[in-house]
């Protein structure tokens, strides 16, 4: 097993996440408020402690949670020290219901108790635990933190804007988790940024559960927009990203910075959730079928080589045959690259829960996934064939997954390519000839390198 530092004078830290960029942010930062006193470690058995980011986005998302923590109980009866923390969603959502059920679990922390860390760490070692830590408060900053990130070499990395979500969709927990939505000062922003760019990273995303909200319970603060052409002008910021947009309040400004902002990427992650006026009623999403076709339309006019992905859920209470035939509908229509379809799972404290009489039976949902992803596999495989023969920038990030020979590096659209190259171009932009496409990544031959 490789360790990533070897430092011996450190305490080693296993560190795992679960669920939305926003946690893998999240455990980010966890790393840098303890990177004083922990090193990060791949061996949860050789770790004193033990972070676990949780998500509990769907019941499945939970469940991972729990069957991981109850595999690591062994290493706390081997090693009485070894000290065990849930953080994330969860923990924010379960609280002392996880002390209870877990007797041997330190500490449950909410996303906003991350920077109180070493203090709690402190207390426990003095023998004060277990420690509950979930309190929310509707005025948290997220503090601004310019330290070395915990990856050495970065290439892309996130950088959240605002936090929360005031949206309530019906069947959506992360307004219960996350609290209400609070953006960022830009100054706090750009100062991140400008901190990641000095540790080499080429590509930054936005961060945010409705980014397009962005600002609007700030006062004087830009818009969205306005920030995003604040940012675009960081020295040294050669790729720009942002997710996610909630389709009622993408704008026409938006949608203009895809065209005039030479380092934003051509890529949009739009989750529509369902083809159907009527379920998107029930969903409180506020925007219908035709209005969600209509920006997209807006969108490909003003920039017409904007590659699009989306999430949706199949099987919301109370859907139809009529209205799961509009979501494939819809897939036909806009053409996605890429969707994360997801079977609807009732979560608590969500409106749709109480909704119990009109739950599609589960094999029903199985079957309308499996009619969605084998729509979209055409689709997205037309979409990448497509690309075959082209020549496309690509940020090399670092060896490929599936084969450490290679490398991987995506292009401006999001898209993964896998080609063979020597190492020394990892954090570089290149030139690749795409040569096949696959279904979810694109392989190809090195050009030349770019810069
Ligand atoms: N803020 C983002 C999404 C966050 S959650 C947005 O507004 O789009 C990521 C995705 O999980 C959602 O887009 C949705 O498709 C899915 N999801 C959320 N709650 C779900 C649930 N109860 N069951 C199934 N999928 C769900
Ligand atoms: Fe959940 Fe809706 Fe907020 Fe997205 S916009 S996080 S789906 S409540
Ligand atoms: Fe999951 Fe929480 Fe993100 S529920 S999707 S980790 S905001």
């Amino acid at each position: 097993m490789h360790h990533i530092s070897q430092d011996t004078d450190h305490k080693r830290l296993y560190l795992r996440t679960f669920g939305c960029q926003m946690n893998e942010y999240d455990s980010q930062r966890m790393a840098q408020v303890l990177q004083s006193e922990y090193s990060l470690t791949l061996c949860p058995e050789e770790a004193d402690l033990i972070l676990i980011n949780t998500c509990s986005i769907r019941e499945k998302a939970e469940n991972k949670v729990y069957s991981l923590v109850g595999r690591i109980k062994k290493f706390k009866e081997q090693r009485p020290d070894l000290v065990i923390g849930i953080g994330g969603c969860v923990a924010q959502q379960e609280g002392k219901r996880l002390l209870r059920r877990m007797p041997y679990v330190d500490l449950v922390f909410g996303p906003q108790a991350i920077y109180r860390l070493p203090s709690m760490l402190r207390e426990i070692k003095m023998g004060k635990r277990p420690i509950l830590s979930i309190e929310t408060r509707d005025d948290f900053h997220i503090p601004l933190i310019t330290s070395p990130l915990p990856e050495p070499n970065p290439v892309r990395t996130f950088v959240t804007i605002m936090q929360g979500c005031d949206n309530y969709c019906t069947y959506c927990i992360v307004p219960y988790v996350r609290g209400r939505e609070v953006s960022r000062p830009p100054g706090d922003i750009l100062a991140e940024i400008r901190a990641v760019i000095r540790q080499g990273v080429k590509e930054v995303t936005l961060l945010g559960q409705n980014v397009n909200s962005y600002g609007k319970k700030l006062g004087a603060c830009p818009s969205f927009s306005g920030l995003l052409r604040m940012v675009a002008q960081v020295p040294g910021l050669r790729r720009l990203r942002f997710t996610t947009s909630h389709p009622r309040d993408l704008s026409r400004d938006v949608m203009e910075c895809f065209r005039d902002l030479d380092n934003l990427c051509e890529h949009l992650h739009l989750p529509v959730q369902s083809g159907s006026t009527r379920i998107l009623r029930r969903m409180n999403r506020h925007y219908t079928r035709d209005q969600y076709l209509k920006k997209i339309e807006e969108l490909k006019s003003i920039c017409p080589d904007i590659c699009l992905t989306t999430d949706l859920i199949v099987g919301f209470p109370g859907e139809t045959d009529a209205d799961f035939e509009e979501t494939l509908s819809l897939l036909r229509s806009v053409e996605f690259d890429q969707i994360f379809a997801f079977k609807y799972s009732p979560r608590p404290f969500t409106v749709a829960a109480t909704w119990s009489d009109e739950y599609v039976p589960e094999g029903l949902k199985a079957e309308r996934l499996t009619r969605v992803l084998e729509l979209q596999r055409e689709i997205g495989l037309r979409r990448y064939k497509a690309m075959e023969n082209q020549v496309k920038e690509v940020l090399v990030e670092g060896p490929s997954k599936k084969n450490a020979e290679e490398l991987m590096g995506r292009t401006r659209g999001n898209h993964i390519v896998n080609f063979l190259a020597p190492r020394d171009l990892i954090g570089k932009f290149v030139d690749v000839k795409i040569s096949k496409a696959c279904y979810h990544s694109l392989r190809g031959e090195l050009s030349s390198p770019v810069s």
